[in-house]
């Protein structure tokens, strides 16, 4: 999946006059787009930002996987049952690079998860809406991954070395699974009129919140500035959001759907689709813990993490037993 980020830097931006030498000697670098690796210094906001950053990436990975992995039982054959499989698995590696990747600025996993658990970092709001037809599983794979790689692309640039790494690899990944979306799509849109039908249905419930991925309008987006400075955050949301409704919009037209915005129109003058007011209520709400699956969500999370406890104790008794077999043959 995708990341949804919710800066966490300052509103206003100091002038250079104000940043100490080492402030200004670590912008210097990022200006020069010399990777910042973990051992490296930086400042303390900077690495506080980026660990927020890339753990509420993490989590969107896994818990990602909640919505999809509930339809592996149920695909309509063993081919896409297998690819979907691997879809969700590859989901669950993008969370474990993210993972290390934030471990690296010196958090542990143990903390990351336990915020999660709490409350206290949030994932993208668009796994908090439930997956009712297998059409859902190809809008997620065409409109969720496709928003996904949109916001990752620029990462791959970004400043800090493991997460810009690790993005090649995810965003590589996410165009496999934007494309095994789109297949399911088209054959249901070349099927029945009920199973093309059943294709409409998921796009109109699913295209709203897609765009709500990018998160809040630029105007109200008002810690972006200090994370472009330090070029963890590439392009802004407005921008980001305009690409995916460019590019989204013939792929619907190629399929025949039509996307659920009365005020979708091409204009000529600015080269872009325009289109209609994003509801932020019904996104601030399921921010807040409101959607329709958020409770559930987590609640499986914190049992799968219950469930998994003995495989943790038997590799730490494990790694243990076998460093004191070490130290007696010493
Ligand atoms: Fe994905
Ligand atoms: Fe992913």
């Amino acid at each position: 999946m995708y990341a949804q980020m919710v800066d966490t830097g300052q509103s206003r931006l100091p002038e250079p006059a104000e940043l100490s030498a080492d402030e200004r000697a670590f912008q210097a670098r990022i200006d020069a787009d010399v990777k910042i690796e973990p051992r490296d210094d930086m400042p303390e906001a900077y690495r506080r930002t980026l660990i927020r950053q890339i753990q509420q990436h993490a989590h969107s990975e896994v818990v990602g996987m909640l919505p999809e992995g509930n339809w592996i039982t149920r695909a309509p054959s063993l081919q896409r049952k297998a690819t979907l499989m691997a879809k969700v698995q590859d989901e669950a590696g993008h969370g474990l690079y993210l993972y290390c990747a934030a471990e690296t600025l010196g958090t542990s996993r143990d903390r990351m998860i336990d915020d999660l658990h709490a409350g206290r970092v949030r994932y993208s709001s668009i796994f908090n809406y439930p997956t009712l037809t297998w059409a859902d599983i190809g809008t997620i794979g065409w409109l969720v991954d496709g928003a996904a790689i949109m916001n990752q692309i620029p990462l791959c640039r970004c400043s800090f070395g493991p997460y810009a790494r690790a993005m090649i690899r995810v965003c590589k990944e996410e165009s496999f699974h934007q494309r095994q979306g789109f297949d399911i799509l088209m054959t249901l849109c070349r099927g029945t009129a009920e199973q093309k039908a059943m294709a409409q249905d998921a796009l109109d419930r699913w295209w709203w919140p897609s765009l709500m991925m990018f998160g809040p309008p630029d105007a109200e987006s008002v810690h972006s500035a200090q994370s472009a400075r330090w070029k963890i955050k590439l392009l802004s949301n407005d921008e980001l959001r305009q690409r995916y409704v460019d590019q989204t919009v013939p792929q619907a037209e190629y399929l025949g759907l039509a996307i659920p915005d009365p005020k979708l129109a091409w204009n000529g003058e600015r080269g872009h689709y325009d289109f209609g007011e994003i509801d932020w209520r019904e996104f601030h709400e399921v921010l807040k813990g409101n959607g329709p699956c958020n409770h559930d969500r987590i609640a499986t999370r914190i049992k799968a993490w219950e469930d998994g406890a003995w495989v943790r104790e038997a590799a730490v008794a494990h790694a243990a037993k076998r460093a004191a077999r070490e130290l007696e043959a010493a």
